[in-house]
Parts: structure tokens; C-alpha cells; sequence
């Protein structure tokens, strides 16, 4: 097993990519803080990972707000003692932005749950990790930071300040013996997308898949469990001299498809 007793908080961990890693961690040994809004949703995932034999607490915060992503930290701490691994996964959007129609409110709450999330947490762990002198930090981005598919300003701005984020812990934090690296999913067939379809029509939703899969080079959506597979490796030893770098994980993209 690559995490065996480890201590993992997988942020917006109850659905789609989040849940792929939080099941595949506690497949590999992992004990596991499932994180989201909805403590419902949380409290299933973590019964499905003690159903493993692993122990999971269910945690209910907003990522966007300091005091929720500290108290979040606190109580893992409290309960099992340490984090060995922190997965920035919670984020999203719902349709597209042009910037002339992106309005104040919606980029602060974009920028809120993709970047400064992603901020808080890692501000709320880095002083643990910092006294171990071991961690793992895994922020998910998405390849349209590189390679937008559409006009979607809030969250594509997001989307780099995380790679930003992650190069700039990395080498703050390379002397304590902490990785922090960043995945790029491509389009990943999870919750939010199966929302989308739900808005659209048969006729909508199947020339939506058709113009997905001609703009990956694998022609292909990819599934929760292959960004979950790079994750794993992120938070094991198998990358244990891996920092500060970006993963494509999109089918081939940015490479155009054939
Ligand atoms: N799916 C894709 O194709 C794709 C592509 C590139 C990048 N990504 C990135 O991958 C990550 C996961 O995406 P997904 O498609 O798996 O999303 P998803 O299926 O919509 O799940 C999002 C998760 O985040 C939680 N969440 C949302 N806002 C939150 C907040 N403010 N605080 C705490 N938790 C919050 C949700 O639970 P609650 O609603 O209960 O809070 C849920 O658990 C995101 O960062 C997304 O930007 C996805």
C-alpha cells in the first residue's frame, strides 16, 4: 500500500475528482478528512472509506472562509494527530464568463473557491507540515488555465493563480521536506458535467460530447480515477523528489488531436 497510515484532507471530497482520490487514497492505506459544503454528502463518502477499514471524519466547510478552513485543520489535528497530505480539489463553474459580462460578485466568489481556497488551506496546514518536516500538497487546477475551451475569465484566472500558488510554495517550502505540486485535469466526466447535460437537450448533449472528444487527442473524456492515479502518486514517496511541477492530465491536451 503507497499511504499506508497516512493522514489526508481531501477538499470538496464528496463528489466527481474529490471522491475518485478520497476512495483511491483510502484503497492505499489512507485515512481520510472528506471535506464539503454539504455534510450529508461528506458523512456518505466517509462511511464508504471506515466500510474499508480506514477511519474518515465528514467536515463541512466553506473553503472560501478562514475560519471554517482553520477550524477544518484543528479538528483533523485533534482527531488523528497529524496531515501528511492536503488535496486543494474543491472548486468549479457554471458556464461560461466573457469578461464584459462577469460581474463583481461573480468573480469574487470564483476567485473565492478556486484561488483562495486553495490559499487558506494551505496557510492552515504549512505549520503542521512545517514541524513534521514531511508533506504533500496536491492543488487542482485544470488544463483550460493553458488551454481555455471557452471564454470563462473568473475561473480561468483562478485556475493560474493556483499554478502560481503551487511554484511558490514549492520553493518556500522545498527546505521543510513539503512537495507541492499541481494536476490539470482536461474534461473529466464527474457531477458537474452530468449537471450541464441535465440543462441541455439529447440533440445538445450529444454534439456537446462530440465536440469534447474531437478537441482531445485521445478522443476521449477522461473518468475521476485517472486523475486520481496522478494524485496517488503526488502523495506518495514515489514522488518524493517531484516539486513545483504541473501535470497535463487531459488525454493529450494541450497537443492538438489528430
Ligand atoms: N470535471 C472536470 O472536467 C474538471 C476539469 C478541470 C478541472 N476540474 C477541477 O477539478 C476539481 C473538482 O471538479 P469536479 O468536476 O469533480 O467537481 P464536482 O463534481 O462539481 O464536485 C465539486 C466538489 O467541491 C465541493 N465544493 C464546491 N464548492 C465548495 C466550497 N466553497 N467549499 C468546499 N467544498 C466545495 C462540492 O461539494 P459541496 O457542493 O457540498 O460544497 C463537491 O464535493 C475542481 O477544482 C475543478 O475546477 C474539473
Amino acid at each position: 500500500m503507497l499511504l499506508k497510515d497516512r493522514v489526508a484532507i481531501v477538499t470538496g471530497g464528496t463528489k466527481g475528482i474529490g471522491k475518485g482520490i478520497s476512495l483511491k487514497f483510502a484503497r492505499e492505506g489512507c485515512d481520510v478528512v472528506i471535506n464539503a459544503r454539504h455534510i450529508e454528502d461528506a458523512r456518505k463518502v466517509a462511511a464508504e472509506i471506515k466500510a474499508m477499514g480506514r477511519r474518515s471524519l465528514a467536515i463541512a466547510a466553506d473553503v472560501s472562509k478562514s475560519a471554517g478552513v482553520n477550524d477544518m485543520v484543528a479538528r483533523t489535528i485533534k482527531e488523528f494527530g497529524k496531515i501528511d497530505i492536503l488535496v486543494n480539489n474543491a472548486g468549479g463553474v457554471s458556464g461560461d464568463a466573457k469578461i464584459e459580462d462577469t460581474t463583481d460578485e461573480a468573480w469574487q466568489r470564483v476567485i473565492g473557491v478556486n484561488l483562495t481556497g486553495q490559499f487558506l488551506c494551505c496557510r492552515a496546514v504549512v505549520p503542521h507540515m512545517k514541524k513534521k518536516k514531511h508533506g504533500k500538497i496536491i492543488n487542482v487546477a485544470s488544463m483550460g488555465a493553458i488551454h481555455p475551451p471557452a471564454p470563462i475569465v473568473h475561473y480561468h484566472s483562478a485556475k493560474g493563480g493556483v499554478l502560481g500558488l503551487t511554484t511558490d510554495l514549492a520553493f518556500e517550502l522545498a527546505p521543510y521536506n513539503i512537495t507541492v505540486n499541481a494536476i490539470l485535469p482536461g474534461p473529466i466526466r464527474t457531477e458537474f458535467f452530468t449537471e450541464m447535460l441535465n440543462k441541455m437537450t439529447a440533440a445538445e448533449g450529444k454534439a456537446f460530447f462530440k465536440m469534447l472528444e474531437n478537441k482531445v487527442p485521445m478522443h476521449r473524456m477522461g473518468e475521476p480515477e485517472e486523475i486520481a492515479g496522478v494524485a496517488l502518486f503526488l502523495a506518495s514517496e514515489l514522488s518524493s523528489y517531484v516539486t513545483g511541477q504541473a501535470i497535463n492530465a487531459g488525454g493529450g491536451l494541450p497537443l492538438e488531436p489528430q
